[in-house]
């Protein structure tokens, strides 16, 4: 059993930075569902992208735990919530609970963004377009070699905007049966087991394990790597990792995990809005 939630209040100096809040009957409610909530960066990006913009919203974490998703999705038809992000661990349960799901969305057999459309509760993913946005702030994808590490959810979106840039992906996981049948269902080029690395020259690398969250290790043997190429690491804490350290140091140009955090909810607040994000503001937030 899980402790009860806290009803206790927080004061008003601990929610960071003291900015005045401006909040009226036309406010739009917006927010992120996931369980535990204690870290997640997204209210910090979102409300700076809607000051920067003038957007009169406010966007909030709740805390949903696995058994309350459907009560949670109620409470967004109920209560108008306009624009609904959806984190760990929800993104695939919650398709069950949505009027609509997207094309790309059912592809990737995730849902991280829920707007409402007519009424009706439809569900997308940007999660792709965090690892595309990431990766195109150093190089274009197009016609590119691209070796994809793991093959778990996260792996399952990287892998689908790379096919989608026109990239030609290999999918390398400690487990080489799990990397070919997700090379298999998505389309990807090939597959096998991580130490496969070593004979496969790559343009773009891209880490989707959690090997590196938290600790100093890296998935790869630094001798193993290629030279040079971009290299994306999902984990972002720390923004250093060890593979990111160990690509610069044989001459690749290295893009931290924060940056596909912060390109997803980029365009989660455009498919949103309308309006293009004020990419710079947001990842000064996430920060
Ligand atoms: P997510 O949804 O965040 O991608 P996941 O579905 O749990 O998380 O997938 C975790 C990935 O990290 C898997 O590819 C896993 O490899 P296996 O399929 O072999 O389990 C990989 N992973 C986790 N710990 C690892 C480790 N110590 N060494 C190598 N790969 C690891």
């Amino acid at each position: 059993m899980e402790r009860p939630r806290s009803d206790s209040l927080r004061p008003i100096w601990r929610r960071g930075r003291g900015e005045d809040l401006h909040i009226s009957a036309e406010t739009a409610l917006c927010g992120i569902a996931l369980h535990p909530a204690g870290h997640t960066r997204s209210p910090a990006m979102h409300n700076a992208a809607y000051a920067a913009l003038s957007i009169d919203a406010i966007y909030l974490a709740f805390d949903v735990r696995p058994a309350e998703l459907g009560d949670a999705v109620a409470g967004m038809r109920g209560l108008g919530i306009r624009q609904l992000s959806v984190s760990l661990p929800h993104k695939e349960a919650i398709l069950g609970h949505l009027d609509e799901v997207d094309a790309t969305a059912r592809r990737i057999g995730a849902v991280n963004t829920v707007l409402r459309r007519d009424g009706a509760l439809v569900g997308s993913n940007t999660d792709w377009l965090g690892a595309v946005g990431a990766l195109e702030r150093e190089t274009r994808l197009e016609g590119k070699q691209a070796v994809v590490l793991g093959a778990g959810g996260t792996a399952r979106a990287v892998i689908y905007g790379l096919c989608a840039r026109g990239a030609r992906v290999q999918v390398l996981n400690r487990t080489a049966e799990k990397a070919r049948a997700l090379a298999n269902d998505l389309g990807a080029d090939g597959a096998g087991g991580l130490e496969e690395l070593r004979d496969l020259p790559y343009d773009v690398l891209v880490n989707t394990t959690s090997v590196g969250l938290g600790e100093d290790v890296s998935p790869i043997d630094a001798e193993h790597l290629g030279e040079g190429g971009v290299v994306l690491d999902a984990v972002y804490e720390p923004e250093r990792t060890r593979l990111l350290r160990d690509a610069e140091a044989r001459g690749a140009r290295v893009v931290s995990g924060k940056w596909m955090l912060v390109y997803q909810a980029v365009a989660q607040l455009e498919a949103w809005t309308g309006q293009t994000a004020p990419v710079e503001v947001m990842a000064k937030a996430f920060a």
